[in-house]
């Protein structure tokens, strides 16, 4: 199994959220964060007077898959969650240890189904 994270505009979730689900992917978290990339949480100066850069809102998105999902959902981010400018986000993905559904006791990837 692997957790991936994804971080991303607000305004794709829906279109991203429809992939997944495409994909066979209905377990997810969503958290509202403020990040920064290149451009952003840093200190400018533009013709002599200094700017600070702001942070972005964005959408944290994580699911933990089994590996056969992997590449399905990289590939529904990168086709859905792309605008082509700057701060369009970033996929981590971590290996993931175990899983275990609280209701049925049910372990490993049958879990996360
Ligand atoms: N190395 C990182 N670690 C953790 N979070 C990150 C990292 N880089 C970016 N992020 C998160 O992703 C969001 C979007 O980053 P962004 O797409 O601007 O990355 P970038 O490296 O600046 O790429 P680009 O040049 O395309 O903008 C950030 O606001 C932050 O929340
Ligand atoms: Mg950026």
């Amino acid at each position: 199994m692997k957790k991936i994270e994804a971080i991303i505009r607000p305004e794709v979730f829906a279109k991203v959220r429809e992939g997944l689900a495409i994909e066979g992917i209905d377990g997810l978290s969503i958290t509202e964060i403020a990040g920064c990339g290149r451009q952003e949480g840093r200190t400018g100066i533009f013709r002599g007077n200094t700017y600070e850069m702001e942070f972005s809102s964005k959408l944290k998105l994580e699911m933990v898959v089994d590996n056969a999902k992997v590449q399905p959902i990289i590939d529904v981010l990168l086709r859905d969650a792309s605008t082509g400018e700057v701060g369009d986000g970033k996929i981590f993905i971590y290996p993931v240890e175990q899983a275990i559904r609280i209701r049925t006791k049910e372990v490993g990837a049958v879990a996360v189904e």
